[in-house]
């Protein structure tokens, strides 16, 4: 008999055809986001299951099932999953790191400059029918090129971002990070580490790449927007939570700075509807790891992970990329 497993949200069929040679595969066909009642009963009797960022796995969840043994997440990040309740219980964490680090900068530079150029703003004036004529200071913006560019979290994209910008664009390259790079990484990038108020102030553009945790937690609010550049952006790719959203809608609305982009939101789906009416704010809907080929890689590797992790395929015991492997011991 082949192990149970959960794919909680829609996947690619290839994906599903993989893990059907393998498990038992209950699938959510209608991609339907299920409640925690929801989840827990479809989890029940399953050995392990396929995640997305959206599903919150819990102590009381995992209480809820006892059997589960691996939660693979389709994402990078997982604060959606309490890691530490998984290794109490002995089941395995993995995450998708590397192979959307490119796809991710690429998208994190686009909205950086979409903000810097006001390219939102000025599509939305276009299509409402209001360019009547050229004018000297139409949509005027700031210079992406040569400016200072400051990455909060200087982690694999942190780092993506910071080669696009230096190596691409002659830009300045601060950064704060819980420990600073060693100089060998810093010294391509003429990257410099700074204290994180140092890298608001000093900035033309910020760009958000922290994981989300308690210390993370509105990490940018009104008094990390207040030392910003009044021509400064601010990009968030990170999580929803690690800025103050309220605050930045603020922030927006005064001119404080000059604008923002962001790809991520407290409680997304849902957006502080503050930012919805503001002009100079680019929004998208948790997008930065999509394209075709990131997000199967993605999908594929969180597969990979949960099929190893219940020790089958020929990396049975071996999942590529645990987030608790001390776990792994004990399967
Ligand atoms: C995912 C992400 O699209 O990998 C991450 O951490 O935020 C995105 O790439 C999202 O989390 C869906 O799982």
């Amino acid at each position: 008999m082949k192990p149970e497993v959960l794919v909680a949200r829609a996947v690619f069929p290839s994906v599903l055809e993989r893990l059907r040679e393998h498990f038992d595969v209950e699938c959510n066909e209608a991609d339907a986001v299920w409640d925690s009642a929801e989840l827990a009963r479809r989890l029940r009797g399953k050995a392990g299951t396929f995640t997305t960022g959206s599903e919150r796995i819990d102590a009381a969840l995992l209480g809820a099932c006892p059997q589960l043994r691996a939660v693979c997440n389709m994402a990078v990040g997982y604060n959606n999953i309490d890691v530490e309740a998984c290794t109490a219980r002995g089941v395995l964490v993995t995450n998708t790191p590397d192979v959307l680090t490119e796809t991710t900068a690429d998208f994190g530079f686009a909205l950086m400059m979409a903000a810097a150029r006001r390219m939102a703003e000025s599509e939305r004036f276009l299509r409402r029918g209001e360019w009547t004529k050229w004018s000297y200071d139409m949509f005027t913006g700031s210079d992406v090129h040569g400016a200072a560019l400051g990455i909060l979290g200087m982690g694999r994209i942190g780092q993506a971002i910071a080669r696009r910008g230096a190596l691409g664009f002659g830009m300045k390259v601060i950064y704060h990070n819980r420990s600073r790079l060693a100089p060998a990484a810093e010294a391509p990038l003429g990257a410099r580490y700074v204290e994180k108020d140092a890298l608001f102030r000093e900035s033309d553009h910020v760009v958000l790449v922290v994981p989300y945790s308690h210390a993370s937690h509105h990490a940018v609010g009104a008094a990390e927007l207040a030392l910003m550049r009044p021509t400064a952006t601010l990009t968030n790719i990170a999580r929803g939570g690690v800025v103050d959203d309220a605050a930045l809608a603020v922030a927006l609305r005064q001119r404080r700075i000059a604008a923002a982009a962001l790809d991520v939101f407290e409680g997304e789906p849902r957006v502080h509807p503050d930012l919805l009416t503001l002009p100079n704010v680019v929004l998208t809907p948790h997008i930065a790891s999509a394209s075709v080929s990131t997000r199967l890689a993605m999908a594929d590797l969180a597969a990979d992970n949960l099929i190893a992790a219940l020790g089958l395929g020929p990396r049975a015991g071996r999942p590529p990329t645990p987030v608790n492997p001390s776990v792994l011991g004990g399967h």
